[in-house]
Order: C-alpha cells, then structure tokens, then sequence
C-alpha cells in the first residue's frame, strides 16, 4: 500500500532496524474483505522478489505462505551469523511457520501484505511504540506512544528472552567471565546469569516502588567478585540513563582489588569498591542498600545500616542463619520442632526473616519476601525488598508484637533487634 503515514511507518521501521533498537513488531487485525479470497502465494512470492530485483539481495527463498490463513504475523531482529536479520514469525491456526528476512525482503513484504491482510502494525522500540491502523476504506492513522517499562532488544537467534541483561550486549558480563569475550553466554555461567538477571527484575520493581527518580546512590555491603555490584551500576546509567554512585564493601582485599580494576576496565567511573567490614563500614549518604548472601549477622548489621541511614530501598538475601538457632528454645507443645535437626534450622530461618520483615515494617517500610530462584540452584534462596514509606505510614507492626512473637518461641534474641534498640 501506497500513502503518507505507510511511508512514515516504513522510514521510521528501516532507521530504527539499522540502529537496532525494534524490539518487537506485531502485524495483525485481519482485513475479512481480502482475505475471504484465497491467495495465491506463488504471485505473492513473485511480487515479493520482483520488489527487491532492484536489491542485490538474495530472493526470498522457499516462502509458501498462506497469508489469508494467518492469524497475526510477528517479527523481531535476530542475529544469524553475525548479520542481522528479521525474524517472521507467521501465525496459522494450528502451527507457526519462521522465516527470516533481509530489511529489503521485510520492506517487501510489508508492502504486499500492510493494509490488504492486515490493517494493524504496531512496533515496539525500547522506550516508544509506533502504531500504523489502516481501516476498511484504506484510510490510515500513524501515532507514537511511551512505553511505560523499558523493552530489550534480544538478538539471540530463535530465542525470545525477556531478561533485562542479554547475550551480545552488557560488556561488563565479558569481563567478569560470565560471557565469553565474543559476548556469549558460557555454559558453566548460566545460574548465575539468570540469578543477575533476576535479581536486576527485584531491583528495578523496587525502584519503581520507591520515590527515587535520579541520583541513585548505592551501597552493596559484602560484595564478593562483584556481579550483582556491577549489574546494578549497569542497570542505572546504561539502561536507566540516569546517574549512580555504587560502591562495594567488601571483606576481603584481593576481591576488591580485582572489582576495582574491572570497573576501571568496563569503564564504569562512579563504580567502587572498598576494604572493610558491614558492621564498622564508614559508607555513607546512600539511598539504596543491598546485601546478599552476607553471612549470618552480618545480614542484619547490613539492615541496621541501611534503616540507620534512611536509605529508600533496602534488600537482603539472607545466608546462613546461626544467631537465632542458638538463642531458641522451643517447648512444650513447640517442643516437636526441636527434635529433628532440620526442622529445627528451618524453624530458625522462618522466625529470623519474619522478624528481619516486621523490624522493617516498623522501621517504616514496605517489605516484601520473595523466591530469589528456584531452589533447585541454591539453597540461599530467599530475597527481603523493603521500600521506605513516604509521608505519615500506618506503622503495619508495632514493635510489641516482634517481642510477643519471640516469646511465643522462646527466642531471647534476634540480633537485628538488638542494634535497632540499643
Ligand atoms: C557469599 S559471598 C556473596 C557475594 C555477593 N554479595 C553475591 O551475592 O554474589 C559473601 C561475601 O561477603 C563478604 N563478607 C562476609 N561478611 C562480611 C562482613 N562482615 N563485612 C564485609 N564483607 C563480608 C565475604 O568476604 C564474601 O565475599
């Protein structure tokens, strides 16, 4: 089809394929008028061919498509052999058919098939859609929205991915040898790109829940090789596009001086990393603070910090949890769950994480307690969100009932209850 807003879509399509940044496009709403006939899909493919005979592209090769059977068409860019492509995904009643095309075979297309089978084209790009509607009388609309959450683009071949980090992009992912340095995913790294990948979801949901807009400034107390440090780094100023201030603080030496030169190494200038401890660490004026798998207290020191401090987002991925299995004393009608050892440690944990939770609750946060991931990876599994209420908040646990719960359990100390009521 030929008119000012289908020339618009096409230039606006061809720019954006070229700066790789179309995350998806979906080509649908069914045009009955045309496709009530059927199609000869052999004039088609020679339509399509005599299209781009001026290209010196290769022919479209073996297409067999019914286009008057096809539900919804969708398509997004691969890489094949390091050339990008775009995929067509061709949606039947009963089956999917996948070709994939040159930007001059997909122009083609569109022009055969835009507003004679289908009367709606909508592409995502990562912050922005655009939207072509055609209607019965071939009359066309062409309008751009905002996106509300910012899209990936995945260029991974046959894969549809929504994970914020992916493979041929993240630079850092290299470095740290999560990647290979082609930008590939090694196959021995693949639990711990998706436990960054998902701890980033936790991350950016929290964010959003938070008031913080700008100026993120983050503290990662017990930092280890770095990963989720650098990905929280990544995440705000390459995907967020807004300023950040991440430091590590880390335990031990030869992990912060490897971190730092990396950081130095990717580039990452507001990226840093200290020598100390959680509990005597000098870091301050942060808004955000992460702790993850820090051992034993040192989860609850990492809390203390962070209510101490004001900090907007809290979360914590606690590890071992020894404290509290030896300050218990469970007895009578409680006493079953001290006689088997297991019973007895995950006792500890649940009574440990539910007060971590309601000292945060009345601390004046939101917390949320969620599976990190599948457990089958790790036992350390759990994450505690907790975002800062603003204003006036209805204090949601009073700290008398933390006590009424210890006491119900016979636990004569929590050591995150300690700090907080010195
Ligand atoms: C299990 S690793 C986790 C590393 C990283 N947070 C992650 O989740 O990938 C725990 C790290 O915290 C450090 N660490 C433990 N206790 C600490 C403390 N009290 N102060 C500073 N670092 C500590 C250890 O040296 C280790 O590198």
């Amino acid at each position: 089809m030929k008119d000012k807003n289908y020339d618009t879509f096409i230039s606006v399509f061809s720019e954006n394929f070229e700066n790789n940044i179309i995350s998806k496009i979906t080509i649908s709403f069914k045009n009955k008028i045309n496709t009530e006939r059927k199609v000869n899909s052999d004039s088609l493919e020679k339509n399509i061919n005599s299209e781009i005979s001026n290209n010196s592209e290769s022919i479209v090769k073996n297409i067999n498509i019914e286009y008057s059977e096809i539900k919804t068409v969708f398509v997004k860019p691969i890489k094949v052999k390091d050339q990008v492509k775009l995929s067509f995904l061709y949606r039947y009643p009963t089956k999917d058919i996948t070709q994939n095309y040159s930007l001059a075979e997909a122009k083609a297309i569109f022009d055969q098939i835009v507003g004679v089978y289908f009367l709606q084209v909508d592409m995502f790009l990562l912050t922005e859609s655009f939207h072509l509607l055609i209607d019965k009388k071939g009359k066309t609309k062409f309008n751009k929205r905002p996106l509300a959450d910012v899209r990936q683009v995945d260029l991974a071949h046959n894969k549809t991915k929504n994970t914020i980090l992916t493979e041929g992009q993240s630079n850092f992912l290299s470095l740290l040898g999560v990647f290979t340095a082609e930008g590939k995913l090694k196959n021995d790294k693949r639990d711990k790109f998706k436990q960054i990948n998902k701890y980033l979801e936790f991350f950016a949901q929290a964010l959003k829940e938070s008031s913080l807009t700008e100026n993120f400034s983050v503290v990662d107390m017990g930092s280890g090789k770095g990963y989720l440090t650098f990905a929280m780094y990544d995440y705000i100023t390459n995907i967020l596009h807004k300023k950040a201030e991440v430091v590590g603080v880390e335990y031990r030496q030869d992990m912060v001086d490897l971190c730092n030169g990396l950081a130095a190494k990717a580039g990452f200038g507001g990226l840093r990393f200290e020598q100390g401890t959680i509990e005597k660490s000098q870091v301050s004026a942060y808004n955000i603070l992460i702790a993850l798998h820090a051992c034993d207290t040192a989860t609850d020191d990492a809390i203390f910090m962070g209510i101490k401090q004001g900090a907007e987002v809290i979360m914590v991925s606690p590890c071992c949890h020894k404290q509290v299995r030896k300050s218990l004393k469970m007895e009578g009608v409680l006493s079953p769950f001290a006689r088997f050892g297991i019973i007895e440690e995950r006792q500890a944990e649940i009574l440990t994480d539910t007060i971590r939770i309601m000292a945060l609750e009345a601390s004046g946060y939101k917390a949320k307690i969620f599976e990190f991931i599948d457990s089958e990876h790790t036992p350390k599994n759990l994450m505690i969100t907790a975002v800062k209420l603003q204003g006036d908040y209805q204090n949601q646990t009073a700290w008398g009932d933390i006590h009424t719960l210890m006491k119900q359990f016979g636990l004569s100390a929590h050591k995150l209850l300690q700090l907080l009521e010195k």
